[in-house]
C-alpha cells in the first residue's frame, strides 16, 4: 500500500483557526515581517520547529500522572535514568531543562578559552585535529541527526571512523543525540548491514561508540521540555553535577518537574518503535519529493525532521543580501498561513553559506492531509515566485537578530 498512515488515532483535538490573507498581511505589518513575533493563534501549520511540539501518547499522559514530584531521588528519576541507561549505555545520567543546559554545563566543565570543539556542523573533524593539535581539543561533537546540514543523518560508519580518530589522541567523542532515532532509522535503511537490526539496537551502538551526549529530550522524546546529559568520565560527572546544582537544581531533577521525568522516559521508548519511525521518515520525504519533483529547489535527499528548500535557487532575482529565505518565508505565511524558519544571512549574517528555508515538522501533531495542504501551498507559492519581493532589516539587536529584528519588503 502507497497511502501513508499514522499509526496512531487520535483522542484530544485542537482547533486550528483560519485566518484571511488581508488578516495576516495586517500581522506580518505589526510583527516587522518577523514570523517568531506572530502570535500562534494566527498561524495555520506551524512548521517553525520539530521542538518541543509534540503530541505525547496515552502512555505519556498516563506516566505524567504518575510522576513523582519529591525534591531529591525521586522515583520518576529512577524510572528515567533506567531507560536511558538501557538505551545510552553511558554510566552517568543528570536531566536538564533542555539541550542547551546540558552543553552549556558540558562545554563549561570540559574547554578553556582558546580550545575548539570540532563537530560536523563547523569543521571537518579530522582536519581540525590535524591542524589544531590534540591539545586543544576537549571533546569531538557529532550531531545525529545533522539539523544545520539538511537533516541530514551520520552513518555508523562514520560514527566509527570519528571515533577512530578520536580514541588515539584520548579525545572524548560525544553525540548531540537530539534526533537519535531518526538517525538509526536512516541507518536501517541505507547502510548495509543493518536492515535486520531494531532501531533500539542501532541507537545503542551508536551511542556506545561515543563516551557521552547531550540530548534535548523536546525532540526524539516526544516530550514537551527537558534534557540530558551522559558521559561516562567520573570527573566530568562531579564537576557537572556540582554545576548543575547551581543553575538546574537538584542532580535528580535537573530543572524539570517529576512528571517530566516520567513523560521523557516513556517517549525514549516509543521513539524507536519501527512503525512510527517508518511513518515518520516517510510522511517528511513525502513533503520533500512532491515540492522537489514539481521543480522546487530542496537540500536533497530529505531530511528526517524537516525539508529545507533551497531559497537562493529558488528565487534567483533576490540575492543575499535581501534574504531570500526570510522574503518566501513570509511569502508562504501570507499564502497559507503556514509558518517557516529562515536559515540563512537572516540567522547567520555574513556566515551564511546557504539561504536556505527549513519546514521543521512537528511529530505525532500534523497528519497527511496538513502534509498534502502544505505540499499544495508551497506549490501555488512557487507558481507566482517572481512576484516575490525581498527584504531589509529595520532595526535588529547586535546578535541572535532572526528572533527579534524587524524587516520591510523592498
Ligand atoms: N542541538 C540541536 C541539533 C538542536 O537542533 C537543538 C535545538 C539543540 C541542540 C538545543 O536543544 O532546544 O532543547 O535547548 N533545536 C531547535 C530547532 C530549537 O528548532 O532546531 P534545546
Amino acid at each position: 500500500m502507497r497511502t501513508i498512515i499514522e499509526p496512531f488515532r487520535i483522542k484530544s483535538v485542537e482547533p486550528l483557526r483560519h485566518t484571511t490573507p488581508a488578516a495576516r498581511q495586517g500581522y506580518l505589518e505589526a510583527a516587522g515581517y518577523n514570523l517568531f513575533l506572530i502570535e500562534a493563534r494566527h498561524i495555520l501549520i506551524d512548521l517553525l520547529t520539530d521542538s518541543g511540539t509534540s503530541a505525547m501518547s496515552t502512555e505519556q499522559w498516563a506516566a505524567v500522572m504518575r510522576g513523582d514530584e519529591s525534591y531529591a531521588g525521586s522515583e520518576s528519576f529512577f524510572r528515567l535514568k533506567k531507560v536511558a541507561d538501557a538505551l545510552t549505555g553511558f554510566r552517568h545520567m543528570v536531566p536538564t531543562h533542555q539541550g542547551r543546559a546540558a552543553e552549556r554545563i558540558l562545554f563549561t566543565v570540559m574547554c578553556k578559552p582558546g580550545h575548539v570543539v570540532p563537530s560536523n556542523t563547523h569543521f571537518d573533524t579530522t582536519r581540525v585535529i590535524a591542524a589544531e593539535g590534540a591539545a586543544k581539543i576537549p571533546l569531538v561533537m557529532l550531531t545525529v541527526t545533522n539539523n544545520s546540514g539538511g537533516g541530514q543523518p551520520v552513518s555508523m560508519a562514520n560514527i566509527e571512523a570519528v571515533k577512530a580518530v578520536c580514541a588515539p589522541h584520548g579525545i572524548p567523542l560525544y553525540l548531540d543525540a537530539c534526533r537519535f532515532a531518526e538517525n538509526a532509522w536512516f541507518i536501517r535503511q541505507r547502510e548495509p548491514g543493518y536492515a535486520d537490526w531494531t532501531p533500539k539496537q542501532i541507537a545503542q551502538k551508536m551511542f556506545r561508540l561515543a563516551d557521552g551526549c547531550t540530548f534535548s529530550a523536546k525532540k526524539d522524546a516526544f516530550a514537551n521540555i527537558g534534557g540530558l546529559l551522559c558521559t561516562n568520565d567520573d570527573r566530568v560527572f562531579l564537576e557537572q553535577t556540582n554545576l548543575l546544582i547551581l543553575t538546574e537544581g537538584f542532580p535528580t531533577y535537573g530543572g524539570l518537574a517529576g512528571r517530566d521525568l516520567d513523560a521523557i522516559a516513556v517517549g525514549l521508548e516509543e521513539v524507536l518503535d519501527a512503525d512510527y519511525l517508518h511513518y515518520r521518515i516517510e510522511s517528511t520525504g513525502y513533503l520533500g519529493r512532491h515540492i522537489a519533483d514539481h521543480g522546487v529547489p530542496i537540500v536533497e535527499p530529505p531530511g528526517g525532521h524537516a525539508i529545507y528548500i533551497d531559497a537562493a535557487r529558488m528565487l534567483p532575482h533576490i540575492p543575499a543580501a535581501q534574504f531570500p529565505g526570510q522574503a518566501l518565508a513570509v511569502e508562504l505565511y501570507r499564502h497559507a498561513g503556514i509558518r517557516s524558519v529562515e536559515i540563512g544571512s537572516l540567522m547567520f549574517g555574513e556566515a551564511a553559506r546557504h539561504e536556505l528555508l527549513r519546514l521543521a515538522i512537528p511529530r505525532r501533531v500534523y497528519t497527511q492531509s496538513h502534509i498534502d495542504y502544505v505540499v499544495e501551498a508551497i506549490l501555488e507559492v512557487n507558481q507566482h515566485k517572481q512576484s516575490i519581493r525581498g527584504m531589509e532589516i529595520v532595526e535588529a539587536p547586535p546578535f541572535l537578530r532572526h528572533f527579534s529584528a524587524r524587516m520591510r519588503q523592498l
